[in-house]
């Protein structure tokens, strides 16, 4: 298993793409175009520092995604960066590889400078807490959703 970035490549950046709409957009959200979500998404992570987009490839078949981006919640906040878009493949899940992908983030954000990470969620907190993640606030998003944010120490 490796952690590459896919900003440069389009067919596994679409099947990362697919595997965050179905596992954490639609779930909070099952209103939302796919095909107008990966043309905003698609804009959002053109060329863009320090966004990063990790795969986790066992014989190149994605199995999970993670990235790391400026602001997860398009409302004016302050607080950055934000790990997003954390998902494992159904039949992969339960087997501790989502802690990989953090990490790999984690290590990232450090690298480039930061001292803390942040995330927002709304489904999977018990997950976050289970890792060592804080409660900060709630927070509404830019489409009103209403949604809890955590943070880090890195
Ligand atoms: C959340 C997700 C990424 C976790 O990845 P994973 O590889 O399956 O999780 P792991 O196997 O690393 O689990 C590590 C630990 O967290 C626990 N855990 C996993 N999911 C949990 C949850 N939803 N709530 C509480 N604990 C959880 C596991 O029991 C395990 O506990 P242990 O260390 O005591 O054995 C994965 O379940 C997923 O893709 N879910 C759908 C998308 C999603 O919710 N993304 C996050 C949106 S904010």
């Amino acid at each position: 298993m490796q952690v590459i970035t896919i900003n440069n490549n389009p067919e596994l950046f679409k099947k990362a793409c697919r595997l965050i709409f179905d596992s954490t957009v639609l779930p909070v959200r099952p209103n939302v175009d796919w095909d107008k979500w990966f043309t905003a998404i698609s804009a959002r992570f053109q060329n863009k520092f320090p966004t990063i987009w990790a795969l986790l490839s066992d014989d190149g078949e994605l199995i999970g995604t993670i990235n790391m981006i400026e602001d997860d919640l398009g409302n004016g906040t302050t607080l950055s960066p934000w790990l997003g878009g954390f998902a494992i493949k159904p039949a992969y899940r339960g087997r501790k590889i989502g802690g990989v992908l953090i990490e790999a983030v984690k290590a990232k954000a450090k690298e480039n400078g930061y001292s803390k990470l942040y995330l927002r969620t709304e489904t999977t907190s018990a997950y976050y807490k289970h890792l060592g993640w804080s409660f900060v606030e709630k927070a509404i998003d830019k489409h009103g959703t209403a949604t809890e944010v955590y943070s880090i120490e890195i």
